[in-house]
C-alpha cells in the first residue's frame, strides 16, 4: 500500500517518537512519504540504530577503554615516549641517524652483540653505493670454505655476508659476560615493549642503586630494565664515538641514533609498508564511492512498495 501526503494520514501506532520502539519500523517501511513531517523511514532507522548502539555496542567500547589500560599497566615501568622520525603512519627513517646509529653500533654494541639478520648488502638503505659497502664489509674477516688441503683460512668479508657476531658461539658470549648472554640485536626493538623508546631508555637510565639495594659484581642498576638490575655494564659515554656531521657527541644522542638504527635492523621494510598502506587506503575509499554511485545507479528505478 503506497501514502502519500495527499491524503490524511496517520500512522496506525500514532505518533514518530513510537515508531522507534523495536519491530515497529517494518509498519514504517511499508509506508511512502513524501515530505512528511509525521514520521519517515529513514528517521525510524536512524532512531533504532542509535538505540541498537546504545544497548550493544557503547557497554562493549566502555568495557574495553576500561580494560585495556588496566592490561597494560600492571608491573610496566613507564618509559620516556621519544619523538622518532618513523613515528606515525607517514613516518620515515631519517638516513643521517641510521648512518650514525650504525657507527655506535659498530664501535661500541658489535663487542658483545651480533646482528645476525642484517647483511652488508642491506646497507644500501642508510644511503651508502656499493663502493662505500664493500669497504665496511672489509673491515671484518669470516672463515672461507675449506681449500683444496681442506684448510679453513679466513677471508674479508663481502656485502652477501651477515653482519659477523663477536663470538663463535652462545657459550663463548656468555662466558665472556659473567653468564649473561648479550641477545642477537637484529629484532630486539620488535621483542621488547616499546621498542625504540625502549633502547633509549635503557642507554640512559643507568643510574647508582638505591640505598639498600645489593648488587653483585657484574649487576648493574637500570631504571628501565625489569627487576632493574641487569649485566650489560652502561655500554655509552660522553665522546665515545666521533661524529663527522657535528650531531653532538653525548650519550643521549648516542642512545637515539642506535635506537634509530636498530629499529630499522628489525623492520627494514617499514617505509615500503606505510607506502602500500597509504595506497591501499586512498584505493579503497576511491573504490567505496565508485560502488556506491553503482548502488545508486542500479536502484535507482526501484520504489518501496
Ligand atoms: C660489554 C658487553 C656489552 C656491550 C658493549 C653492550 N652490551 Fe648490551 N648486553 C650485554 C649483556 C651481557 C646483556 C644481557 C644482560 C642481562 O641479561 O642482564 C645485554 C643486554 C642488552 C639488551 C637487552 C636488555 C633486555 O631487555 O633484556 C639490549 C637491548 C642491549 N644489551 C643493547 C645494547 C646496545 C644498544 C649496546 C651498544 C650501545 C650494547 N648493548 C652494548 C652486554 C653488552
Amino acid at each position: 500500500m503506497i501514502y502519500t501526503n495527499t491524503l490524511s494520514l496517520r500512522h496506525p501506532r500514532g505518533t514518530a517518537e513510537q515508531c522507534s520502539s523495536s519491530g515497529i519500523h517494518t509498519v514504517c517501511d511499508t509506508v511512502t512519504l513524501r515530505n512528511s513531517s509525521v514520521f519517515n523511514t529513514d528517521s525510524c532507522l536512524r532512531r533504532n540504530d542509535t538505540r541498537l548502539f546504545l544497548k550493544y555496542i557503547l557497554p562493549f567500547l566502555l568495557l574495553f577503554l576500561w580494560v585495556s589500560p588496566a592490561m597494560a599497566s600492571g608491573d610496566e615501568i613507564d618509559l620516556p615516549q621519544e619523538h622518532w622520525s618513523f613515528d606515525g603512519a607517514f613516518g620515515t627513517y631519517d638516513k643521517a641517524a641510521l648512518q650514525r646509529g650504525l657507527k655506535v653500533y659498530q664501535n661500541v654494541c658489535a663487542a658483545c652483540h651480533s646482528l645476525k639478520r642484517v647483511h652488508y648488502r642491506n646497507l644500501s638503505d642508510l644511503g651508502y653505493n656499493e663502493e662505500q659497502i664493500k669497504t665496511i664489509a672489509r673491515e671484518y674477516t669470516v672463515p672461507d670454505l675449506p681449500n683444496d688441503e681442506g684448510e679453513v683460512l679466513d677471508r674479508s668479508a663481502r656485502p652477501s655476508d651477515p653482519f659477523v657476531s663477536p663470538y663463535p658461539n652462545d657459550q663463548a658470549a656468555k662466558y665472556a659476560n659473567n653468564g649473561a648472554f648479550p641477545p642477537d640485536l637484529s629484532l630486539i626493538t620488535k621483542a621488547r615493549a616499546g621498542g625504540a623508546d625502549y633502547i633509549y631508555a635503557l642507554m640512559t637510565g643507568y643510574h647508582d642503586a638505591p640505598e639498600g639495594t645489593e648488587l653483585l659484581a657484574g649487576q648493574y642498576w637500570n631504571q628501565y630494565i625489569s627487576g632493574h638490575v641487569i649485566a650489560m655494564p652502561s655500554p655509552l659515554s660522553e665522546g665515545l664515538v666521533s661524529y663527522e656531521d657535528g650531531s653532538p657527541e653525548t650519550i643521549d644522542q648516542y642512545s637515539k641514533d642506535v635506537a634509530h638504527f636498530l629499529t630499522w635492523a628489525a623492520e627494514p621494510e617499514m617505509e615500503h609498508r606505510k607506502r602500500m598502506g597509504i595506497k591501499v587506503v586512498l584505493y579503497l575509499i576511491v573504490f567505496a564511492g565508485v560502488m556506491y554511485a553503482v548502488k545508486k545507479k542500479i536502484w535507482a528505478n526501484v520504489r518501496k512498495p
